[in-house]
């Protein structure tokens, strides 16, 4: 399948000298929901300005839907969508003057069934005649939403849709996301939160630094690079790990009743069996074990320190 978007050697960098982007190679398919997770400052924003025409880029080439960016830019453009980081409305317009504005700003033709259904589907019908600045914060987020899908885009882009939200309300947002996603729309958000990439994400593009450090199904990811924690329930609790098991490596958990080992999924030899054995040499005797997955958390630390 052709890529929706399709980013080669992308690199920014900005007139005080920064370099916010350098050599990002990037596909997202059509459909996806694709989450470009880093830290604060990775480049993520930039990355997103670029695609939708608000930031030149420095070197690269651009492509959504096999068009150049530059050169197409307002078919390219009618084909975004963008919930910026940054909450942009006019706290005086009514919801439904904003909605509606936002779809003639593309040349589209007036259709109030659509710009309904959209409210109706954000739970934001109700409120359609309120002005912006009453509304909450979560209806806010939404308003951007639909806004930023009034004039019917293929893709959507949300930075940071949760940044700052709380539990609840981000919980809303991940269940909108997916209900666009199965309506046919191209996702792609940035966030920092590994949770929200986790929780959401088909596809995982991790960056840092202003470079892309790697792209994965999230399923795949977590089992490439995971690491699994065999759990020891103990019969009798410890108060120190052994010595004569120092060259594994173990922690004590749950008050000195679990043993927990931590292995390389990737390895050749996780080294469970010599554990078994010197454990058994030890005289340590266990009730039952567990193993756990690693989260993407783990990995996530992992990869920006091993880059940084
Ligand atoms: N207009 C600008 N001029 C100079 N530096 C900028 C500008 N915008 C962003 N930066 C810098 O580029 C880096 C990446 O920023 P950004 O893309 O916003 O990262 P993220 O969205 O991942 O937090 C940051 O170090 C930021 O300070
Ligand atoms: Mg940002």
């Amino acid at each position: 399948m052709e890529p929706i978007i399709s980013i080669t050697d992308l690199s920014k960098v900005y007139d005080s000298g920064f370099r916010a982007l350098g050599g990002v190679n990037l596909d997202i398919r059509p459909g996806e929901i694709f989450a470009l997770l880093g830290p604060n400052g990775a480049g993520k924003t930039t990355l997103i300005g670029i695609v939708c025409g608000l930031v030149r880029r420095t070197t690269g080439d651009v492509r959504v839907d096999g068009r150049d960016i530059d050169r197409d830019y307002r078919a390219v453009r009618a084909m975004i969508g963008l919930v910026p980081q940054e909450l942009t409305t006019d706290a005086f317009e009514t919801v439904w003057a904003t909605v509606n504005f936002s779809r003639g700003l593309f040349g589209k033709p007036s259709n109030p069934a659509l710009i309904e259904r959209l409210l109706r589907e954000l739970s934001l019908w109700e409120k359609k005649d309120s002005t912006i600045r009453t509304l909450s914060g979560g209806m806010k987020r939404r308003v951007m939403i639909a806004k930023a899908l009034a004039h019917e885009p293929q893709i959507l882009f949300l930075d940071e849709p949760t940044a700052g939200v709380d539990v609840e309300l981000r919980k809303d947002m991940w269940e909108i996301v997916r209900k666009l996603a199965q309506s046919g729309v191209t996702i792609i958000l940035t966030t920092h939160y590994i949770e929200e990439a986790e929780e959401m994400a088909d596809r995982i593009g991790i960056i840092n630094k202003g470079e892309i450090v790697l792209v994965e199904e999230k399923a795949k990811l977590i089992a490439r690079l995971g690491r699994k924690q065999l759990v020891l329930h103990l019969q009798s609790r410890l108060d120190t790990v052994p010595t004569s098991l120092e060259r594994h490596k173990l922690a004590l958990a749950g008050d000195g009743r679990n043993l927990v080992f931590t292995y390389d999924t990737r390895a050749e030899r996780t080294g469970i069996t010599a554990l078994l054995t010197d454990l058994a040499t030890a005289g340590i005797r266990f009730s039952d074990l567990e193993t756990r997955e690693s989260s993407l958390e783990d990995i996530f630390v992992d990869l920006v320190r091993s880059a940084s």
